[in-house]
C-alpha cells in the first residue's frame, strides 16, 4: 500500500513551503505538489523578489546618474545594461528557489512537480490528492490536505493580455527593452512599484487608477507625501480615471481614457496591475463542497480549516490582505497548530509597505480611521530632513508619524516613508504586539546616528518631548 502522508499541501509559495518545513520540523511527513519547476511561488519567481531586484538595480542607476557627483564620486553618466540587469535579478532567483529545495531535501519532503486536485476521500477515512505530472496521473494519500495556491492576476474585460504589449506584472519585470511609453492600469502596490523601475531607466510611465483617492487604506499624509514625490521622479499619474477602450496599432496601443482625464494615451507597453483573485480553478473545491465566501475566498475557521473535515487553506486563497509574510506566518501557525502547539495571527498587526523611492511602510490604525471611530489620539512626527543620518546618507525625503492614545501613550498606529521604511517598520510592529507605549519607546536607547532615531523622536514628539523635533 502506498504511504499515507501526515499532510500533502497544494502549492509551493510562501504559504505552502514555509508550512511544508514547519510541519516537517515537528515531525510530520509532508508531501508538497507545485507545478511550477521552482519552489517559492509567485513572490519568488514572479513577484516580490523580482521586483525588489529591478527597484534596487534602477534606484542604483539613478544614485549613479543623479547623485554620485554630489558625493563628490565623479564618473562618465552611467549606461544600461538591461539584460545584465535582468540576469542578475534572474541568479537572485535561482539562488533563492535551490535554497528552498535543498531546505526540502533535508527536512525529507517529497516535492511532486504538477498540478494538484482534490481526490474523493479513500476508503479508511484518508483524504486523497491526484496529482497531475507531465508524464502521469497519480493518486496520493495523506491524512490532511492544506490549500495554499496563493492567487493569479485579475484581467480587465475587453483589455486582452498578449503577453507582450499589454500584459502583467510578471510581464513588466522581463521586458527585453526600455519600453519608450509605460501605461499601468490600476495604482496600488503592483502598479506604483513596477511603475516606479521603468522611469528610472528611461520611460515614460502614465499610471491610471479608478478611484480618486488612491491607496485608500494606507494613512492620508503618507499617500500625499508618495504621489507627490513619485510625480517629482516623472510619473505621471490620472487618479479617477478608467480606461475605457483599447486599439493595436502598427505604431503600439491608443488607450481611451475615461472619468477625470478623457484623453486618448499612445503607448507601446500596457501593464494591467488592478488586483488579484484567488487562484482555485482545477482545485476540485466544487466537487468536495469546499465553501467559499462572496468575495470568492476559502472559508476557514481559527485552525484554518475548512467546512470539510482535514481540508485547510491559507494565504492568499483566505481573507485578509494578499500579502507574502502574512500567508507565511498562516503557514507556521498552521503547522505548529497541527503539532498541538496554540500560536495564532495577530490579523490586526499587519504590516504594509510598498517599496517606492521612498518608500511606505505602515502598522495599525490609520489617522483617519481612528477619526473614523471617533478613537482619541494624539499624533508626532519627525521629519528624515532632520535625522543626521538620513541628511548623511542624502535621503530626505519623508518623515516617521506615531499616532499613540493620548491618556496611556499606548501606539495605535506607525506610517513611515522615507529611507529603509521597509526595515524600520519591524520595530513598530514588535513594540505593538507587546502592547507598547510611547514611554517604553522613551526608555530604550537608540544608536546614533541611525534612522530608527527618527521613531523614537516622533514617538516622544506625541507628548511634546522630542529633543530634535
Ligand atoms: P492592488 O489591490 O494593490 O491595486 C490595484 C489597484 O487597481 C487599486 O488601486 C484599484 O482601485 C485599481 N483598479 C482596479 N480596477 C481598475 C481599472 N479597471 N482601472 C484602473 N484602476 C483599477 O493590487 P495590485 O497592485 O495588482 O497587487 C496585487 C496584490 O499583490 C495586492 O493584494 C498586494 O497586496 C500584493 N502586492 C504586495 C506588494 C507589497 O507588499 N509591496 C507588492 C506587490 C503586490
Amino acid at each position: 500500500m502506498s504511504e499515507i502522508y501526515d499532510l500533502i499541501i497544494i502549492g509551493g509559495g510562501p504559504g505552502g513551503y514555509v508550512a511544508a518545513i514547519r510541519a516537517a520540523q515537528l515531525g510530520s511527513t509532508v508531501a508538497v505538489i507545485e507545478k511550477r519547476k521552482a519552489l517559492g511561488g509567485t513572490c519568488l519567481n514572479e513577484g516580490c523578489i523580482p521586483s525588489k531586484a529591478l527597484l534596487d538595480s534602477s534606484e542604483l542607476f539613478v544614485q549613479a546618474r543623479d547623485k554620485f557627483a554630489g558625493h563628490g564620486i565623479l564618473v562618465e553618466p552611467p549606461s544600461l545594461d538591461l539584460s545584465k540587469m535582468m540576469k542578475r535579478k534572474q541568479d537572485i532567483i535561482t539562488r533563492l528557489t535551490r535554497g528552498i529545495a535543498s531546505l526540502f531535501k533535508k527536512n525529507q519532503i517529497t516535492l511532486i512537480t504538477g498540478t494538484g486536485r482534490i481526490g474523493s476521500p479513500a476508503t479508511g477515512g484518508s483524504l486523497q490528492v491526484v496529482a497531475t505530472t507531465d508524464s502521469n496521473e497519480q493518486i496520493i494519500q495523506g491524512k490532511r490536505i492544506l490549500l495554499a495556491t496563493g492567487s493569479v492576476a485579475i484581467d480587465i474585460p475587453g483589455l486582452p493580455q498578449d503577453g507582450n504589449q499589454v500584459g502583467q506584472a510578471r510581464d513588466a519585470l522581463e521586458y527585453n527593452a526600455v519600453p519608450e511609453h509605460l501605461v499601468v492600469i490600476g495604482g496600488g502596490y503592483i502598479g506604483l512599484e513596477l511603475g516606479s523601475v521603468w522611469p528610472r531607466l528611461g520611460s515614460k510611465v502614465t499610471v491610471v487608477e479608478m478611484l480618486e483617492e488612491m491607496l485608500p487604506s494606507t494613512d492620508k499624509e503618507v499617500t500625499t507625501a508618495l504621489l507627490k514625490s513619485l510625480k517629482k521622479q516623472g510619473m505621471t499619474i490620472h487618479a479617477g480615471t478608467k480606461v475605457a477602450g483599447m486599439e493595436k496599432t502598427e505604431q503600439g496601443i491608443i488607450l481611451k481614457l475615461e472619468g477625470k482625464i478623457e484623453e486618448s494615451l499612445s503607448c507601446d507597453k500596457v501593464l494591467v496591475a488592478v488586483g488579484r483573485k484567488p487562484c482555485i480553478e482545477g482545485l476540485g473545491l466544487d466537487e468536495s463542497g469546499v465553501s467559499l465566501d462572496e468575495t470568492g475566498r476559502i472559508v476557514v475557521d481559527n485552525n484554518y480549516q475548512t467546512n470539510v473535515p482535514n481540508i485547510f487553506a491559507i494565504g492568499d486563497l483566505i481573507h485578509g490582505p494578499m500579502l507574502a509574510h502574512k500567508a507565511m506566518d498562516e503557514g507556521v501557525v498552521f503547522a505548529e497548530q497541527l503539532a498541538g502547539e496554540n500560536p495564532a495571527v495577530d490579523y490586526n498587526l499587519i504590516p504594509g509597505v510598498v517599496y517606492t523611492h521612498p518608500e511606505a511602510a505602515s502598522i495599525g490604525a490609520t489617522e483617519e480611521q481612528l477619526k473614523e471611530q471617533e478613537t482619541p489620539y494624539k499624533v508626532g512626527r519627525f521629519p528624515f530632513m532632520a535625522s543626521g543620518r538620513a541628511r548623511a546618507m542624502d535621503n530626505v525625503d519623508g518623515f516617521v508619524k506615531v499616532l499613540a492614545n493620548p491618556e496611556s501613550g499606548r501606539i495605535l498606529g506607525v506610517h513611515i516613508i522615507g529611507p529603509f521604511a521597509s526595515e524600520l517598520i519591524s520595530e513598530a510592529v514588535t513594540i505593538m504586539a507587546f502592547d507598547g507605549s510611547i514611554e517604553d519607546i522613551a526608555l530604550t536607547m537608540h544608536a546614533h546616528p541611525t534612522l530608527s532615531e527618527a521613531f523614537k523622536e516622533a514617538a516622544l514628539g506625541a507628548f511634546g518631548k522630542a529633543v530634535h523635533g
